[in-house]
């Protein structure tokens, strides 16, 4: 049964994303699924645009006409402190203030948030602050769970879902 307009996934074709885009089938008039990766062949019900994050305008662009957002575009690359920076950081930045910037209803963001990993426990920074990340990932994920409340995406007309 459809019951949404157009649904954004970005990440769409990372691992989580190819289970959405087949489990979501149906359940909305129009996927859009976006990635820097090859998407594979459109299917019916389907648009694919691809879309580097990393780019402020280009997520304007990809926000267009779209009624919810799954945000899975990520690098898991959790050693690369640029990487993570650019794509995790200033993507998600870019996601959400593109998404209330067009007044998108509802943003679901997965991020994985280790207790610890890749550096041991004594590179912790920020310690003594409210955030105490212990990789870099755990610094990308905190910083994408206040983004709501700094782009105000938390408001009643656009619900955000952290998971
Ligand atoms: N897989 C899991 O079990 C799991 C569990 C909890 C949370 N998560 C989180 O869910 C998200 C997706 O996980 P996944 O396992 O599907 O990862 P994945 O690496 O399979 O997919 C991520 C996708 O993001 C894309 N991407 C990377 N850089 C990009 C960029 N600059 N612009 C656009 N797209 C870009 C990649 O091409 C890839 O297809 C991540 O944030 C991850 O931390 C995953």
């Amino acid at each position: 049964m459809i019951s949404h307009r157009r649904i954004l996934i970005t990440g769409a074709a990372g691992q989580l994303g190819t289970l959405l885009r087949a489990s979501l089938r149906g359940q909305a008039e129009i996927l859009r699924l976006s990635d820097i990766a090859a998407l594979g062949p459109r299917r019916d019900g389907e648009e694919l645009c691809p879309c580097d994050l990393v780019d402020a305008h280009a997520v304007h662009e990809l926000m267009q006409g779209v009624e919810q957002v799954i945000h899975l575009g990520a690098s898991l690359n959790v050693d690369d402190w640029d990487q993570t920076l650019q794509v995790n950081i200033a993507g998600t930045y870019n996601v959400f203030d593109a998404a209330r910037r067009a007044g998108v209803k509802r943003v679901i963001y997965a991020s994985s948030h280790p207790p610890s990993a890749c550096i041991p426990s004594k590179s912790t920074w920020m310690t003594g602050r409210r955030c105490v990340p212990t990789a870099f990932m755990d610094s990308a994920s905190a910083s994408a769970r206040t983004r709501p409340v700094i782009s105000g995406t938390s408001s009643a007309s656009s619900p955000c879902a952290c998971v």
